[in-house]
């Protein structure tokens, strides 16, 4: 289901666009990107449309509101759903948006190959925890399986300790998004080689040379009395 984001309300954003007197403003005060965006893609393929969003497929980009997208029920998704698509594809299986080790045990007792833990970057229900807070209880859960995680990534720091607390991989996604909308293709370059760079920097400073070494060994549990904070090597 939808989320309820006050923020976008605030600064007018809904899907599909709104035509308003403000978006007709911030268009006409960035004629580069109206010409190279807008212009290029009406004159290439005509109006943007959403084609996978929404029920409606191939729904214009700028619309009048209508109805409210229930999103074919999508609400109605539930374990059994899972299992079902378990027994149907035999290919990798993967399931997102988990933050539960319970769902995590759930997972991989129907046969899933792998989870990513994600509070879809803290944009979808105020006070949901951060996948990082359960990683160390959701790879327990994982068994054999791969656990990965997302949301609010945003240094290397932050890669490896996710890496020392279990991960096997760790996706960013705003950050690319930024570097897109600032710079195209050489922005997310640019911003790819600014975390491939802090990761390496970290790496060494922490007497890594190679992503096997890191592992829990790296850690401090605050948690600890001093003397028994750091993990046994
Ligand atoms: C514009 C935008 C659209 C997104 N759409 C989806 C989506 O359709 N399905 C999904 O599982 N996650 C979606 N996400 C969430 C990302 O897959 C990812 O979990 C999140 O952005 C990671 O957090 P980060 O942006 O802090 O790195 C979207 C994120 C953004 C910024």
């Amino acid at each position: 289901v939808a989320s309820n984001r006050e923020n976008e309300r605030r600064a007018g954003f809904a899907v599909p666009l709104r035509p308003s007197g403000m978006l007709l403003a911030d268009g006409l005060l960035h004629p580069r990107w109206l010409l190279g965006n807008v212009g290029y893609t009406l004159l290439r393929s005509g109006m943007p449309r959403f084609e996978n969003l929404t029920a409606q497929r191939g729904q214009p980009i700028i619309a009048r509101p209508s109805a409210p997208d229930h999103r074919a029920g999508r609400d109605a998704l539930a374990w059994p759903d899972m299992q079902w698509l378990r027994d149907t594809w035999p290919g990798r299986l993967v399931l997102k948006g988990l933050l539960h080790p319970g769902d995590v045990a759930r997972a991989h007792a129907l046969g899933a190959d792998g989870v990513i833990l994600s509070n879809h970057g803290g944009r979808q229900l105020d006070h949901a925890i951060a996948p990082m807070a359960v990683l160390p209880a959701a790879v327990r859960a994982a068994k054999s399986m791969d656990v990965m995680v997302d949301s609010g990534f945003r240094r290397g720091t932050d890669v490896l300790k996710a890496l020392a607390l279990g991960a096997k991989l760790v996706f960013v996604g705003r950050p690319m998004m930024y570097g897109a909308a600032v710079g195209g293709q050489a922005g997310v370059a640019r911003a790819l080689a600014i975390l491939r760079r802090e990761i390496d920097i970290a790496m060494a400073l922490c007497g890594c040379s190679t992503v096997s070494q890191i592992d829990a060994g790296l850690l401090i549990d605050n948690a600890a009395p001093a003397d028994r904070a750091l993990t046994p090597q």
